[in-house]
């Protein structure tokens, strides 16, 4: 399995995902980084992030915009290693 870890820019923390993670909020969760969500369902943009470097996939396209260089964690997961500028 590819290793999956996403790196905080502004603390530099690394968080890594596992397999029972179905997305990448229940990611921060996981590991107690508290970030801003609502919907939960890619519907309200309110989760939007700043994509530093990597890829991620959605479950679903997500009903929120989503400009280039931004994602809605709370619907995707990385495809391999990702940084976010959080
Ligand atoms: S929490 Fe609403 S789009 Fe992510």
């Amino acid at each position: 399995m590819t290793d999956r870890t996403i790196t905080l820019s502004a603390s530099g923390q690394q968080l890594a995902c596992k397999s029972g993670h179905r997305n990448l909020l229940e990611v921060f969760e996981h590991h107690q980084v508290e970030v801003e969500y609502q919907c939960r369902e890619g519907y309200c943009g309110s989760c939007r992030m700043k994509l530093v470097s990597g890829e991620v996939r959605y479950s679903e396209k997500p009903l929120a915009f989503v400009a280039e260089g931004e994602i809605l964690p709370c619907c995707c997961m990385p495809v391999a290693h990702i940084e976010i500028s959080f």
